[in-house]
């Protein structure tokens, strides 16, 4: 009987909390002295549902679905003494923040017989047809002229990876070159050369045939280079940066490239003229991740404070911002069908964002859960360190809990894959969905079989 309860709490709806029922009591203890009919302190007046969503002098003070971004649960949440409410007391009850914060999450709900304010939102996973169609050959290296590296004595942690969406390549970063590699058989079959330094991001172009490899020289250049998959051979050189180029993409139609790094401007230049066509200059800190969307009308850039803001990619003309990451974004990627852009960081989420309205539909804190060593006491490091998405819609990702996990276009764990003795920086999905590449700290690549998984 108890077994049966439980398990219905599990799957079900959290308790649908009411304005009326549950969050006025509060609001009447701590708040409507000041912010009631008597007195409306900044204007606003907490007595009635109505008057609650119509906000005060600071503007809206709940946004349905969407506690951390409503003014009100953080007036009640500030961790400084003098700024949080009520005035010149302690912090309400525990019990009392997570009830309003439910009932924020929850859509604002006035009485039991009202609705929930936050709209329904179908996100499901439909590619369009002929934007990003299998091309008529798709590119594997024929060939390719070699490439001689020099040894070194301790093998690079490998920072970058990116799959092929149409053929078994896979890229993997090393010393000053690219190592193309057949997933099938884990042959290497071909090397690119880049003497600019180390590849701190790779991105197959949407159609397989061009290779873009960001990287440079901690503190003295950065660049972007343009290889053709099948001769190897560059096609451009592109930015002329003063540090390493840490975030970098291609956009689908191949006409632009994006880079960005502790310059704190992303640069979009035009690859067929190498010339600069605008800058976006709203970070405030480290450019951590560009992405265009598969469609090539939006251009999506992170930072390491956790600021995310979507472009026309033409233009650089501001579309949205999406505020949620509180700390430093680590990959950003957009789903095949334009609709969904995913986002992960250092503070441990993961979302996927309906990039029509700057919505986190599904958001998942704490993604990569560490185990807390034996000894070990505080906050554990839980950062998301990257995010691809393959052709169908599922997002493979690899987190600080050296884990590699993989999730559906409905945001369901369906596998992961721990490394014992390394911390996975890279991963990628084969073009056919039944492989998934990780590279780690240690330098090593590993390969993982899905459908033995399943
Ligand atoms: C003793 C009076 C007092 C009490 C009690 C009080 N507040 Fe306030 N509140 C103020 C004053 C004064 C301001 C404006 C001053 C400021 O901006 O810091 C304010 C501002 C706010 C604002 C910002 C409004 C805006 O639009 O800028 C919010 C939200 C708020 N209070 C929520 C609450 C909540 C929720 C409670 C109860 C938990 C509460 N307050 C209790 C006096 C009070």
């Amino acid at each position: 009987m108890l077994m049966a309860l439980v398990l219905r709490g599990v799957g079900a709806e959290p308790q649908a909390l009411t304005y009326e029922e549950h969050i006025k009591p509060i609001l009447r203890e701590h708040c409507l002295k000041c912010h009631g009919e008597d007195e409306q302190k900044a204007d606003l007046n907490l007595q009635t549902h109505a008057s609650t969503l119509k906000g005060g002098s600071g503007g809206v003070a709940v946004v349905a679905g969407r506690s951390s971004q409503s003014l009100l649960f953080q007036a009640i949440t500030d961790p400084d003494d003098g700024a949080r409410m009520p005035p010149k007391k302690a912090a309400i009850p525990q019990a009392q923040i997570a009830m309003i914060k439910q009932w924020i999450d929850s859509g604002l709900r006035e009485t039991s017989a009202s609705k929930s304010m936050v709209a329904e939102r179908d996100l499901s996973f439909k590619p369009a047809a002929g934007a990003g169609a299998k091309p008529e050959s798709p590119a594997m290296p024929e060939n390719l002229p070699e490439v001689k590296v020099a040894k070194t004595m301790r093998p690079l942690p490998v920072l970058a990876m990116d799959a092929s969406p149409w053929t078994p390549l896979l890229a993997v970063a090393a010393q000053e070159h690219v190592r193309l590699l057949n997933v099938e058989t884990q042959a290497e079959v071909g090397r690119l050369a880049f003497p600019e330094g180390v590849p701190q991001v790779i991105h197959f172009s949407r159609d397989g045939a061009v290779l873009m490899v960001g990287g440079g020289r901690p503190v003295k250049s950065g660049k972007v280079v343009l290889f053709d998959v099948k001769t190897g051979k560059r096609l451009a050189a592109i930015g002329d940066e003063v540090d390493s180029v840490i975030a970098a993409d291609l956009s689908p139609d191949q006409q632009l490239v994006a880079l960005g790094g502790s310059g704190k401007v992303v640069k979009v230049y035009s690859t067929t003229d190498g010339k600069l066509k605008y800058r976006i200059t709203k970070h405030t800190d480290w450019i951590t991740a560009v992405a265009f969307s598969a469609d090539g009308k939006q251009l999506a850039t992170a930072d390491r404070a956790g600021g995310l803001h979507l472009w026309e990619a033409g233009t650089g003309r501001a579309v949205l911002t999406l505020a949620e990451h509180k700390a430093s974004i680590r990959a950003l990627d957009w789903r095949a069908d334009s609709k969904v852009l995913a986002s992960a960081g250092e503070d441990g989420l993961i979302i996927w964002w309906d990039v029509v309205d700057g919505w986190p539909a599904i958001s998942k804190p704490n993604a990569h859960p560490p185990t807390r060593p034996a000894g070990v006491y505080g906050k554990l490091p839980n950062g998301v360190l990257t995010a691809r998405f393959d052709r169908n819609g599922n997002l493979c990702t690899a987190g600080r809990d050296r884990t590699v996990r993989l999730w559906d276009a409905s945001g369901k764990e369906i596998a992961a894959f721990a490394i014992a003795d390394a911390q996975p920086l890279s991963a990628a999905l084969s073009f056919d969905g039944k492989k998934i590449g990780g590279g780690d700290t240690a330098g090593n690549l590993h390969f993982w079989n899905l459908e033995a998984k399943k």
